[in-house]
């Protein structure tokens, strides 16, 4: 199959209404997206990602007026989230009606749901009359892709088009949000920060404990995931670290330049020390890296507040492979 890269949103609305997969543009990373509705389309999602089948997809909807279509028993925080962050990162765990299929949330009587926020994506999203499940776009367990080319690398000649919209903004999958009753938990950190959804309901909002959880709820929780090709370690500062000369290495740093040898071999995240920033080159960093044929990649923590919570998550779970 020939993959075509465009910016033909009626070209991708035929595929998906022929129970197609195409690669989606989103504010945090490309999705792979197809009939939320349709079985077809959802088994051909997980063969193309290979992935497990337990691990549920983000059904993606135009605008909050569409939710009450496919999800049931809302509540009233969510509505107020809603009103706050979307279009935008934030991915809300609700009851999913019949309409959308068990296939689609492995089995999960909650689907997760967003608006995303990218003109072309929305563009499409109203020109369809049914929800998209999107994944990332990537193999199971790989970097995210950020931009049409690391969809390319990773899918070429396995799905029919590829829209393209461009370096996506945010960089970091979106956040994603449930309820037990009163409480708001995050059980996946993301590109919106757990402070700004605090200071919306004006409530405190737990981080879900990973450590003590049996099974994993969101795959964001397994151990490794997010990974490059090349083995990676992570370390606190990089400032103290002695360079060897037995191993070709390639090194992520936040945003102080090391006095290397070969400035080829490191990449510097965001040189103002920006998170924001950060978080939307981490993804291109690691691609990059697992170009550059280096025999390991020592990446550096981030200042751990705001977005920094979630590129730290990553950067660990790029790590543990
Ligand atoms: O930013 C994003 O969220 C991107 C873009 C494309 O929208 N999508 C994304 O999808 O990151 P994916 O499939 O790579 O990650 C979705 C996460 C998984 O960890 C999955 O387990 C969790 O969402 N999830 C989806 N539905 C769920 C459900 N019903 N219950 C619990 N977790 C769910
Ligand atoms: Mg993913």
């Amino acid at each position: 199959m020939e993959t075509i890269v465009g910016q033909d949103v009626l070209v991708c609305k035929a595929i998906l209404e022929n129970n197609g997969v195409v690669a989606i543009p989103t504010e945090t990373v490309y999705g792979l997206a197809g009939n939320a509705m349709n079985i077809a389309a959802i088994h051909k999602i997980y063969e193309v990602k290979n992935r497990p089948k337990e691990n549920p997809l983000i059904v993606h909807i135009s605008s909050f007026q569409e939710l009450e279509k496919y999800a049931f028993d809302i509540p009233i925080i969510a509505y107020k989230l809603m009103s706050a962050f979307w279009p935008g990162p934030l991915t809300l765990l609700l009851k999913k009606k019949a309409n959308i299929p068990d296939e689609a949330t492995a089995n999960s009587p909650l689907a997760a749901f967003r608006v995303p926020n990218h003109l072309l994506t929305l563009a499409l999203l109203q020109s369809i009359d049914f929800p998209l499940v999107a994944p990332s776009a990537n193999p199971f367990g790989y970097i995210s892709p950020t931009s049409a080319d690391h969809v390319i690398e990773q899918l070429n000649g396995k799905i029919p088009y590829i829209l393209d919209g461009g370096f996506c903004e945010k960089g970091i999958e979106s956040t994603i949000v449930g309820f037990d009753g009163e409480q708001t938990i995050i059980y996946r950190t993301g590109s919106l920060d757990i402070d700004t959804i605090s200071f919306v309901l004006e409530e405190p909002v737990l981080i879900f404990d990973e450590s003590t959880s049996k099974k994993p709820i969101t795959s964001g929780m397994m151990k490794y995931h997010y990974s490059p090709l090349t083995p990676m370690v992570l370390v606190d500062n990089l400032d103290d670290f002695e360079v060897s000369n037995d191993l070709k290495i390639g090194f992520i740093r936040f945003k102080n330049q090391l006095q290397l040898a070969d400035n080829e071999l490191q990449i510097i995240l965001s040189p103002t020390g920006d998170l924001n920033e950060t978080a939307k080159n981490l993804y291109a960093a690691l691609h990059e890296m697992d170009k550059k044929n280096v025999e390991l990649i020592i990446a550096e923590k981030v200042p751990h507040q705001g977005i920094g919570i979630a590129i730290n998550d990553r950067l660990l779970k790029a790590s543990s492979r």
